[in-house]
């Protein structure tokens, strides 16, 4: 069935221009851009655009840190950010930045529209202020000691320890983290988008079917609750576009940062012809769809849609939220050397590897999604290599050495064929629901039968009778059409391999021509399409990657000596005062995350002997609670119990690592008992 040709506008989250660009940006790069690519590839005009976001505090402290401009640091970052995106394979139309003219002037045009609604409140804030710097200071440039646990060195607005949460202004002994100096109290004017106003319309919106169920659900919480009024200024000195008719007050850089993607879109329309109001003016014919990650669901799902409602242009058709990316089962950590950067992978490996590999793990839902590296390997060497490659490569050299590279005048089982054609709408239909395991399921059962087939029909034996030759072209014949099929369901995931697929086959691969065979046909001369993957290339580049990790109590966390890694004479123990620490091997029966704190998980354990205790401990930033369960670890268990703010603690359990994503549970060896003592 043919459908009319859509008109879409796609964009990815723009990733900030302070650093490189890592796994979890090119899950969501990679999906996005398979949604586009099949868009296109059945005939729709589809546009994918995206940008850096390239203002806020943060970077102006990475371009000072650096000796440089902001300018000249998020001019260097957008070259490599467009670089790793391009060896990916992601299509953008355009990849622009946030500190545009365009971007610049919509950021303008629709505030100035806000105000004239009424829209923006401003009042006086009372901040903390650091003297040296000059500066306002968000949480996370305050540090000081937990005004529940009292554990020095924690951030801004939440402790580490304790999973407390407090205010800035609570924190004992606060410091600005830039400069050391106590930071002041102090007062400013700043400018707020009134939020509650879009209460009713937020609701319309949420309810319009626009959202995954989940996401949608999570909005409703928000809605339903106090909504608060937004605050979209920040004081110099700031990097971002200065407000209009407020000198030194400059846009949040969450105001301009969804604008970058109109920006970004105006900027490819200027050199494209293509038409922008098209695209941003209501009631037109066209669809709007942001990828996102789940952690920026209120940005995309609330105060844009309620700005863009107010300035008079259109909501977003969708909002497609996906999960974080793990690897091997935990967030990503760089003394494990699985935080990989765009660039360290693709100095290792093919990015179809990974294309491929995300599509097989991607459905429309918001789950994290887990790069396991064995079965990642595996995955790819069997399905791609094992399944789609070899059955071009088993035709191919038959074809080559008996029939000079020509294909048969029919094809030998129409069956087979047919089977073929008819999955094209399910596949199809996950293509278009983001469903894309189910995608490759599909396609990988149809590439099944293509090698039973010609499993069943043994050319290599065919050929050894000289009668049999027509059959032997026959048989090869249909599973290079089958081939020819498989890539072009599988080109939006495989961009690249498709396209060496098409030289050889000497064909486009489009989904229209799906039904077209391939009779009498010249094919070109077959090069190798995917080499396997090397799994000692995927170790050189975990061990490439790995830094140094220190050990670190983790519950309650090493106090300052051992977070900086000092220690002194004063610091060292007598052998008496180890053996005051009773440790012993502990059973994890059940683990879960403490609802209220960010970093806690509630472990219960089994003490063998010394029986069941409740411990609670940061190392939530590192495990799924799920994982944890059945595995053994060391606990000190005479640690007087402590009352927190979700329970009493009843011992800790000990982790080496930095903390974060690099916190590493000690484990005893397994033939170890709960209870047995640790010396
Ligand atoms: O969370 C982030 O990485 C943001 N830079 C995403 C911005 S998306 C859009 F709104 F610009
Ligand atoms: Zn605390």
């Amino acid at each position: 069935m043919t459908q009319a040709r859509r008109r879409i506008l796609v964009t990815s989250a723009l990733p900030y221009a302070n650093g490189p660009l890592h796994l979890g940006h090119m899950l969501e790069q990679v999906q996005t851009d398979i949604w586009v690519r099949f868009q296109r590839s059945r005939g729709h005009e589809c546009y994918y655009v995206c940008a850096d976001d390239a203002h806020g505090t943060a970077i102006m402290l990475t371009a000072e840190r650096l000796g440089i401009t902001p300018e000249e640091q998020i001019d260097r970052i957008r070259v490599e950010h467009a670089k790793d995106s391009a060896d990916f394979a992601i299509s953008f139309d355009n990849f622009h930045s946030t500190h545009s003219e365009e971007t610049r002037r919509w950021s303008e045009v629709i505030y100035e529209r806000l105000k004239a609604n009424e829209h923006i409140a401003a009042r006086d804030i009372t901040q903390a202020y650091d003297p040296e710097k000059g500066l306002f200071l968000a949480d996370r440039f305050i540090k000081g000691t937990c005004p529940n646990c009292k554990t020095p060195d924690q951030y801004g607005d939440n402790c580490e320890a304790c999973g407390a949460t407090y205010s800035p202004a609570e924190l004992i002994d606060a410091v600005s983290a830039l400069s050391g100096a106590k930071p002041v109290e102090r007062e400013s004017r700043h400018l707020f988008f009134r939020l509650p106003l879009f209460a009713d319309m937020l609701r319309e919106w949420i309810d319009s079917g626009s959202l995954q169920g989940p996401v949608a659900n999570k909005l409703r919480e928000w809605t339903d609750s106090e909504l608060q009024e937004w605050d979209i200024s920040r004081d110099a000195p700031y990097f971002g576009f200065e407000i209009p008719g407020e000198p030194d007050k400059y846009f949040y850089v969450w105001l301009d940062a969804p604008v970058g993607y109109m920006g970004s879109f105006e900027d490819f329309c200027s050199r494209s012809g293509v038409n922008f109001d098209d695209f941003w003016q209501i009631g037109q014919d066209t669809e709007l769809y942001h990828f996102i990650g789940k952690d920026i669901i209120n940005f995309h799902g609330l105060f844009w849609p309620a700005i863009l409602h107010s300035a008079g242009l259109r909501t977003p058709t969708g909002v497609f939220v996906h999960g974080f990316l793990t690897v091997n089962g935990t967030k990503m950590s760089k003394s494990r050397g699985t935080f990989v950067n765009a660039r360290h992978y693709l100095e290792h490996l093919d990015p179809e590897y990974l294309r491929y590999y995300f599509a097989a793990k991607l459905g429309a839902g918001v789950d994290d999604i887990d790069l396991n590296l064995e079965d990642f390997v595996q995955r790819v060497n069997s399905d791609v290599v094992g399944k789609v490659v070899n059955i071009a490569s088993r035709c191919s050299g038959f074809l080559r050495k008996g029939f000079d590279n020509r294909t048969s005048a029919t094809v030998s089982e129409p069956a087979l064929y047919e089977r073929f054609v008819v999955t094209s709408d399910d596949i199809a239909k996950a293509y278009e629901g983001r469903e894309f395991s189910r995608a490759v399921r599909l396609i990988m059962e149809l590439a099944d039968l293509a090698n039973q087939y010609i499993d069943e029909h043994k050319p290599w034996q065919l050929v050894k009778d000289p009668e049999q030759s027509q059959q032997v072209q026959d048989v090869c014949s249909t599973g290079i059409n089958c081939f020819r099929m498989l890539m072009i369901y599988l080109q939006p995931i495989l961009p690249s391999m498709a396209e060496r697929a098409a030289v050889y086959l000497n064909s486009t691969l489009t989904w229209e021509e799906l039904p077209r065979q391939l009779l009498n046909h010249n094919l070109a001369k077959f090069k190798p399409l995917m080499q396997r993957v090397d799994p000692k290339a995927v170790k050189a580049m975990i061990e490439s990657n790995q830094v140094a990790e220190k050990t670190t109590a983790i519950d309650p966390p090493a106090g300052k000596a051992a977070k900086t890694g000092k220690s002194s004479e004063a610091a060292s123990i007598s052998i008496d005062d180890f053996q005051k620490v009773d440790l012993r091997v502990a059973r994890i029966d059940a683990a879960a995350a403490v609802e209220g704190a960010d970093k806690l998980l509630a472990l219960q354990l089994d003490l063998g002997d010394l029986g069941k205790r409740q411990v609670f401990s940061g190392i939530k930033s590192a495990y799924d609670p799920e994982s944890l369960v059945g595995r053994l670890t060391v606990v000190v268990a005479n640690l007087a119990p402590r009352k927190m703010r979700f329970g009493v603690s009843e011992g800790m359990v000990l982790a080496a690592g930095e903390g974060d994503t690099d916190i590493f549970l000690l484990s005893p060896d397994s033939g170890a008992q709960p209870g047995m003592r640790v010396t």
